[in-house]
Order: structure tokens, then sequence, then C-alpha cells
């Protein structure tokens, strides 16, 4: 078959599948929304249970005193296997080296999925506090912590309703968000085989305690990084004219690149080129003989992701040559995979809005705006009807206001059943609805 041929059938059964989801959601939702109403209500009473409270705050603070970076995650999973074996609910492990993913109910179709990541950063904590990180250096900063808890209360919330399940849910715990592509190697290795469609949160400090926001379309941007070597000729810092001066040139390169977003990029496109760091030199006498720095870019689709690689190349080569200067660009593709834009699925959106503002109320749920940062869900998103939500973790009271990755972050885990609880009401209501359209 021909690629255009194959291209439009391909099309073809994801626009007639889109359609029929769509059709789906309409046709049920009187229904539904009512079968979902008592559901959430049901699982909002069991997640105001004080036992189960303390156990979610327990789980989530033996996580956050040691934390582990990308692919370290052993000792997160095997408290999760701990928790999982303990609720007997059977699960795969190791997927993506720590990953575990969890089955419960029926084992037939529909399936769907549910996503924490586990893995923390390379920050010092400065939170004076009981359960404060026990690993120097390392931090459980972007609340991952607390996503791996949510899961695992949804966990146990589902397990308790596993009779009343109309298909199949998987729980996927995925280490490696932070920079490292989790996510993809998870799909690799099949994670997201038989799944349907997914649902996954993350925690945000500007969002106060009891509330969700997420928007249709485009919520996250796509993400890529380089690194830049630049190669002159040192010398006396008296003499210049004796050099190939590569600071110079570095500098002319930095401001040249702006140019990309300011001069090429459609004023209402979103692009972004930043650079991270600049290094070299060593004394202020001395012109070095090499000078380095990188970045990142950032994008919405794969052809502004061409675009950007191709004039940041070009940008960078030129503007060296200039100053008489060789440029090596590397973009570490192999080994850092450049995260798509995260693009929610209309449909999965709605749903999971409906069931938000059933658990939440209608205020519960608000509208987010889009912001550049990346998040590796967007390799879920690219694979399947998909939808991310960002949750309230914010508290003045306690101080919970510091922004993801500051060395100060606090989160309110008041939102921890909060979660637990929009976990299980998005996966339970999504089997629900599509068993009913067989
Ligand atoms: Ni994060």
């Amino acid at each position: 078959m021909s690629n255009a041929k194959l291209f439009f059938n391909s099309e073809m059964r994801r626009l007639i599948s889109l359609a029929l989801l769509a059709l789906v959601s309409v046709c049920c939702d009187g229904v539904w929304g009512l079968q979902t109403e008592s559901l959430t209500r049901e699982l909002l009473e069991s997640t105001r249970d004080a036992e189960f409270f303390g156990w979610l705050k327990t789980v989530r603070r033996r996580i956050h005193e040691y934390p582990e970076l990308a692919f370290q995650e052993k000792r997160t999973s095997q408290l999760i296997r701990a928790e999982l074996d303990s609720l007997g609910i059977q699960y795969e492990w190791p997927v993506a080296e720590t990953g575990v993913v969890a089955t419960i109910g029926s084992g037939s179709g529909p399936c769907f999925a549910l996503r924490a990541d586990m893995d923390a950063l390379p920050i010092q904590e400065l939170v004076e506090w009981e359960h404060k990180s026990k690993i120097d250096g390392k931090m459980h900063a972007c609340g991952h912590d607390a996503h791996v808890t949510m899961l695992l209360g949804a966990a146990k919330l589902l397990h308790k309703n596993r009779h009343k399940l109309k298909g199949t849910i998987k729980l996927v715990f995925q280490p490696a968000e932070e920079g490292h592509a989790g996510a993809y190697h998870m799909i690799k290795q099949g994670a997201l085989d038989g799944v349907e469609a997914i649902f996954g949160l993350h925690v945000d400090p500007t969002l106060p305690t009891g509330t969700v926001s997420s928007k249709p379309g485009p919520m996250l941007a796509g993400a890529g990084r380089f690194k830049v070597d630049v190669q002159g000729k040192g010398g006396h810092a008296a003499s210049p004219h004796k050099t190939t001066d590569p600071v110079l040139a570095l500098a002319m390169v930095v401001l040249a690149l702006q140019h990309i977003i300011s001069r090429e990029t459609d004023p209402l496109e979103s692009r972004v080129v930043s650079i991270g760091y600049v290094r070299g030199g060593a004394a202020s006498n001395v012109i070095p003989e090499t000078v380095e720095f990188g970045g990142t870019f950032r994008f919405l689709d794969s052809e502004s992701r061409s675009y950007l690689k191709q004039r940041i190349k070009e940008v960078i080569e030129a503007q060296a040559a200039v100053h008489q200067c060789i440029a090596v660009v590397d973009f570490m593709e192999e080994k850092l995979i450049p995260y798509p834009a995260t693009i929610n699925h209309p449909v999965m959106y709605e749903h999971a809005k409906m069931v938000g503002e059933s658990l939440l109320g209608e205020h519960g749920v608000q509208l987010q705006r889009m912001m550049m940062g990346a998040e590796d869900f967007s390799f879920y998103a690219e694979k399947l009807p998909a939808a991310f939500f960002s949750i309230g973790v914010r508290n003045e009271t306690m101080q919970s206001i510091e922004g993801l990755h500051s060395p100060r972050f606090i989160l309110d885990e008041n939102a921890l059943p909060v979660g637990a609880s929009l976990h299980a009401a998005v996966a339970m209501a999504y089997l629900d609805g599509h068993a009913r359209s067989h």
C-alpha cells in the first residue's frame, strides 16, 4: 500500500473513532451524568475517612523522605509493590527499569489507564519539617511523591469497588519524567498495550486545594535541548588581534538566536528559545580557546520543532563563522528524547471535567491557560485519547505557595484524597460509559 493510502486509512480510522467517541459521550450523558454523580459522592465519602487520609499521608511522607532521580526509583518502586501486595492487586514489574503497571478489574475491555510519575529532582530541600528529604541534594520538589500516593489511593478505592468495574483499569507508575522520557520507555515496553484512553494528574501550587484545572487541546509545550561548543584560538587578552575570540562569538550567537522568535515566528504562534547556561574562561586577562553554552526550545507541533531545530543549528554555525570560530551543535536526542506537546483530547477532557465537577462542584474545575512547560505525559497523549489535569495544593495558612521545582516547595496533603478519588472516579465512569455503548 502506498504511504498516502496508508496515511488516509489510518487518518480515516482515527476520525471515525473520534466521531464515535463523541457520539457515545453525548448519547450517554444524561444517564451517565446521574450515575457518575452518585459514584463520585460515594468515593468522596470514603476519602473523608480519617484512617484512609492517615494512610495516604504516611505513604507520601515515606516517599518524600527518600527521593530518587530518574531511573533510580528502586526504593519508591519497592514501596509501591509492597502496598499493591498488601491490597492483593496484581502488577507487572520491572517495566522500563523501575516502573510498575498494576491491573484491577475484569481483565477484559474496555481498558482505561491512570498514570503517576515517581522521580525526584537534584535539589537540596530547604523546608525544615519532620519528614524533610534524608538524601542530600535530592528532593521531591515537583510533587511526584504526591502523584504516586494519589494513584495508590485510587488503587485502594478501585480494589474496594472491583466488583462494580465494567472493564479493566491499569495503574501506570512510571520512572524518569524529569527530562528522561520515562513515559516513552514505558510505551515501548508495552505499558499501554490494550489501553483505550488515559488520565493523569499533576500538583499545582497556584491552584487552591480542592480544585483542579485543565484545558482542551494543547496544554503544555513540546521541548528539545541543545548544547554548543564554540572553538576559537586563545591568547593574551591584551592582544585580541592575535586570537580568535570565542567569547565574543558566543555573545553574538546568543543575541542572534533570539531573532528566530522575534523576527521569524508568527507573533500569534507559541515558540521559545532560551539559553540556560554559558561556561568558559578562567582569568580576566586570558582569551580562552573554547567556550560552551546550552539551552532549550519549545513548540506546539512537529513542524515547529523541525523548523526551530534547523534554524538554531544554522544561526549558531553561521554566526560563529562570522567571527572566525567553529561551533558544534548537539541536540542530544539519543540520550534526551525531545518531548512532544501535551494535547488533551476534547472528549476525554470533557469526560474528566464532568467527573471533576460532580466530585468538587461546579467551581471546582477551572479552565487553565496554556503554559510552555513540558511533561512526558505527552507521549501517552500522542498515542491515545488522553486528559491531563492540574490538581490544587495551595493553602495559604500552611504556606504551600512556593512554585514547583523550588527548594522551599510545600504541598497541602489535604489534596491527596481529592486526587485519589478523582483518579478512581474518572476511570470508573469511563468504564461505565464505555461498556454501555457496546
Ligand atoms: Ni512534575
